[in-house]
């Protein structure tokens, strides 16, 4: 199974991604992720992406892409995988299609995440991740079970992402309608796009994704 997560930022990608890994066992290829990696290891990539996205930017279309096409030769993405937050322009969608046209692979499912602005924006002010396991949580809609340990690892450490402020947040919106949305009718025109309401609760979401997956 292949699926595209398609939403703008705090969507709900990422904390969807990561219940369909634990229910399907596919792995989450989450651009935003390793090019976060990148930066903490002060690889070159890791660089050059640092200022491009504490400013809400894309990354060149370049670098994501061979980060991508690596990865899904890895063996663990031989079964499928999700793709959050990638494609994300024109020139990356058309990337995609032919990284998968090369090894005898359809385009994915694309699953587009449907959340008004105002929302967005609270979710991301109130995002934070387990430091240990990468865990995703909310000060309001995901708390651990027991307060300040994490559910899954049991770390007591957290952190936020330095582009999680308000700020930033408008930037990373604009960039989204400018350069994202547009592969929504790109998909829609191919036959492969499925809407789901991310304005619900987080497990109403999974509900809806899980009837998708199952017709796939
Ligand atoms: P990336 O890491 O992909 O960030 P993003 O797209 O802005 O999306 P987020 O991770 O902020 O949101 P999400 O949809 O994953 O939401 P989440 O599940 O965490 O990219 C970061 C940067 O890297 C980019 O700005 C760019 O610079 C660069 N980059 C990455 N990919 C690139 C690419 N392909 N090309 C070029 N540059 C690239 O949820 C948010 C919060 O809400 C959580 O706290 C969660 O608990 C809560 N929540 C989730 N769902 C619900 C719900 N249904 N109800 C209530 N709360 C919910
Ligand atoms: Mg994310």
């Amino acid at each position: 199974m292949r699926l595209i997560l398609l939403g703008p930022p705090g969507a709900g990608k990422g904390t969807q991604a990561q219940r369909i890994v634990e229910t399907h066992g596919i792995p989450q290829l989450s651009t935003g992720d390793m090019l976060r990696a990148a930066v903490a290891a002060q690889t070159e990539v890791g660089k050059r992406a640092k200022a491009v996205m504490d400013a809400g930017k894309l990354v060149s279309d370049e670098i994501v892409i061979a980060i991508v096409s690596e990865r899904i030769d890895q063996p663990d993405c031989a079964n499928g995988f999700i793709l959050d937050g990638f494609p994300r322009t024109l020139v990356q969608a058309d990337a995609t299609e032919q990284m998968l046209a090369a090894k005898g692979l359809d385009l994915p499912t694309v699953i587009e995440l449907k959340v008004d602005d105002e929302v967005l924006t609270e979710r991301i002010a109130g995002r934070y991740t387990c430091a240990n396991c990468g865990t995703g949580y909310h000060d309001d809609n995901l708390k651990p079970k027991v307060e300040g340990v994490c559910d899954k690892c049991g770390s007591t450490h957290f952190k936020r992402r330095p582009d999680d402020n308000r700020d930033t947040v408008v930037a990373r919106l604009q960039t989204y309608y400018k350069e994202t949305s547009p592969l929504i009718g790109y998909y829609y025109a191919k036959g492969k796009l499925q809407s789901v309401d991310g304005m619900a609760d987080i497990d109403t979401v999974t509900a809806d994704i899980e009837k998708i997956l199952a017709k796939l």
